[in-house]
């Protein structure tokens, strides 16, 4: 059997995750589950993130979904919550979190910055990161809500406000020094045409996606698990969603994550 593979985040923007991984191994089988009745993350509080993560592990169990591996592809999730729901499973989790060091490693200006929700800015986990990984460059950091919609939209309608884009970009102010941008919210790179076009194509936008898709890769190695058998039959790609998606690109299944208060043990 190929390696079961979930894919999570509070929306759609994991699936920027996702396309590098399917990219990197065509023959997992993958599922994709998406919290949108608890969308933006950003706006919520680390606990709530928390108590939604172990939720989802609760529902794999309790659907006998038989992952193999999550990719929580979302950097708010994974900078509030990572090391919490690693400790009420054994499934391997692979977290996403804001691309700090290959930025640092990057500009030639020395300054850098960080465009997150407002979570992922405030989280002491991306402290760290900057502490441990960019000690010699100036990183700022900017937040935005509303990129999210706007990315939401423009994946479900294909439609883009540009002047709303650039309204929400010129409102951050970002420094004129920066050569690095590091998109640290998987919606973002949905975005990135109309992001570099907004920079003139004078920042570099940095994301995750590939560093996530070898990471996944070479953990599915080290645990064994078989992505390339030619006999597997792969099963389509299974969206799961908390809250009705109100567009028909996607085949999405309508499901409910049960908050941990609630849980009968048998
Ligand atoms: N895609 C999520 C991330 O990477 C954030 C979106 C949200 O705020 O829910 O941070």
């Amino acid at each position: 059997m190929s390696a079961h593979i979930m894919v999570f985040d509070s929306g759609i923007g994991g699936t920027t995750v996702l396309e590098h991984i399917k990219q990197s191994i065509p023959n997992a089988q993958y599922s994709y589950f998406m919290d949108n009745a608890f969308l933006p993350y950003g706006a919520q509080s680390q606990q709530t993130i928390i108590n939604r993560l172990c939720s989802l592990i609760h529902f794999i169990k309790a659907n006998t979904l038989d992952v193999d591996l999550i990719v929580i592809a979302c950097n708010t999730a994974s900078t509030s919550a990572l090391s919490a729901v690693r400790q009420v499973t054994d499934i391997p989790i692979v977290g996403v979190v804001p691309a700090i060091k290959p930025a640092a490693e990057l500009t030639r200006s020395n300054h850098i910055g960080l465009l997150a929700t407002p979570a992922t800015v405030a989280s002491s986990y991306t402290k760290t990161l900057i502490a441990e990984h960019a000690r010699n460059v100036i990183v700022n950091l900017y937040s935005s809500v509303e990129l999210v919609t706007l990315a939401e939209q423009h994946f479900f309608t294909d439609y883009l406000d540009t002047n709303k884009l650039h309204q929400v970009l010129d409102g951050l102010n970002i420094d004129k020094a920066i050569d690095v941008l590091v998109l640290g919210c998987t919606h973002f790179p949905i975005l990135v045409e109309p992001i570099s076009q907004y920079f003139e194509g004078n920042v570099k936008l940095l994301d995750s996606g590939v560093a996530i898709a070898n990471r996944v890769n070479y953990l599915l190695n080290q645990l064994n698990l078989c992505v390339n058998k030619r006999t597997d039959i792969k099963k389509p790609l299974q969206y799961y969603a908390t809250a009705d998606v109100f567009s028909n690109k996607l085949a999405v299944k309508l499901v409910t994550l049960t908050d941990p208060s609630q849980y009968v043990e048998h």
